[in-house]
């Protein structure tokens, strides 16, 4: 189907962008439209758009395509996708091997998943410290008073950045990210632009203190890496710790924000996971495919590739839409269930391939603190808001606030 004919198509069956504000609340029907029509669509941009698992999955670990938007000969305009990506050009998610392979690698021990298991006790007591401050009330803003304290401090706290600056960062960091949304007005970009350029300076400075007095910290042992010998640059340094710390909250915070909303929606799955904890994996793993925080990610052709019958040229971008792919029912047998239970549950939530997300097992035992503790400490939970208020993203999905009741203790 041509470009038009899905337009048309879509408009025929009352559906339109899945990037308009008007369908963030719910852009899953219009995916899943796409996905049967034209799972392989060619946008005005000159873009690929992957809608279904089987395809996504593949493009993600296939070494003919590169994550560097300098490989980028077609499609979108790269000044039209946002400073970022002109920026952004020593940020690990925009490097090919062998330059992705050294960075990711020093950076990796500190995200095994034996190195995030002994993050346990602090996660779990910041986590009750945040239920303690609101237990008594009967009522909190989920995202106010957990989703966003809890993977900001966790990271903070990692990296060695002080508690004082936290506070600072809660702007930066959402202006920056939106500038991987791509299309965004004038102002939005400069306001990113201008974020970018904080966290930056912030960072600098940060890293020229710990020069000076290194302490028990990544950011300390970054530096180590980069005296050490020609490994990491400086330039790579400071970005690689401000993605960390951007990409450190930015999701994570969406999934308690979006993962408390779907249960909340689901009470037989809510009651199911708070009565037999032990479910609490496989319902975070759940919640993550169900209503994802990251719902695109994207790659460019290093020569020509055929994708579901259709030819993406060397220089062209495929866009793999994640929250698409995770409701295929191909892949996943009723994909509009929640089903905290469900098993064989391969997600692309983060990604897949090189550069598969980093953080995951953190993410994810952030994520399984945060809701198992919840559920045992807030008896009686229920929604206090009819149409909760989504964020002005698209690619990195969440809401703005999250208003809750329960019994007050
Ligand atoms: C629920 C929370 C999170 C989700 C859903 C998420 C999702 C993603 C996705 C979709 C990607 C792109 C993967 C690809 O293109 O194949 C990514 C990359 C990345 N994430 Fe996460 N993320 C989360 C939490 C975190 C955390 C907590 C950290 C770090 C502390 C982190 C650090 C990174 C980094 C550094 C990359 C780039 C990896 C590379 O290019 O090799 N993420 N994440």
């Amino acid at each position: 189907m041509a470009v038009k004919d899905l337009a048309d198509a879509l408009a025929e069956a009352n559906l339109s962008s899945p990037m308009l504000p008007e369908n963030r609340a719910n852009p899953y029907p219009i995916y899943a439209f796409i996905r049967e029509h034209e799972p392989v669509h060619h946008a005005p941009d000159g873009s690929w758009v992957l809608t279904r698992y089987d395809h996504s999955a593949a493009l993600l670990r296939d070494p003919r395509f590169s994550t560097n938007p300098a490989r980028l000969t077609s499609g979108p305009d790269p000044a039209a996708m946002g400073p970022i990506r002109q920026v952004g050009s020593s940020l690990m998610m925009f490097l090919d091997p062998p330059d992705h392979t050294r960075l990711r690698s020093l950076v990796s021990q500190a995200f095994t998943p034996k190195m995030v298991e002994s993050l346990r006790p602090r996660i779990q007591s910041l986590v009750d410290e945040l239920l303690d401050a609101v237990v008594e009330r009967g009522e909190m803003d989920v995202i106010a008073d957990l989703a966003y304290p809890l993977p900001t401090v966790v990271i903070c706290e990692l990296l060695g950045v002080p508690a004082a600056d936290r506070e600072k960062f809660k702007s930066w960091s959402a202006d920056a990210s939106r500038m991987l949304d791509g299309y965004l007005d004038q102002a939005a970009m400069d306001k990113g632009m201008v974020a970018g350029m904080y966290l930056f300076q912030y960072f600098t400075d940060l890293v020229d203190e710990r020069r000076r007095q290194p302490r028990e910290d990544l950011l300390s042992a970054m530096l180590a890496a980069e005296s050490a010998g020609d490994r990491l640059s400086h330039a790579e340094l400071l970005s690689t710790a401000t993605l960390l710390f951007v990409a450190g909250f930015e999701t994570t915070m969406n999934l308690v924000g979006n993962g408390t909303l779907a249960l909340l929606r689901n009470p037989v799955e809510l009651a199911r996971m708070r009565d037999d904890p032990s479910l609490v994996r496989t319902g975070v793993e759940e919640l993550l495919r169900y209503d994802g925080p990251v719902h695109v990610t994207a790659r460019i052709a290093t020569q020509d590739v055929e994708v579901g019958g259709e030819l993406v040229r060397e220089g062209e971008q495929a866009v793999a839409i994640l929250g698409a792919a995770n409701r295929d029912p191909e892949q996943f047998p009723d994909p509009d269930r929640l089903d905290v239970g469900r098993t064989a549950n391969r997600h692309l939530a983060f990604g897949g391939g090189p550069h598969f997300c980093l953080g995951a097992a953190l993410a994810r035992l952030e994520g399984q603190i945060a809701f198992a503790t919840m559920l045992r400490r807030l008896r009686g939970l229920e929604l206090a808001t009819a149409e909760p208020a989504y964020r002005d993203h698209y690619v990195i999905r969440g809401l703005t606030e999250l208003h809750v009741r329960f019994e007050a203790a």
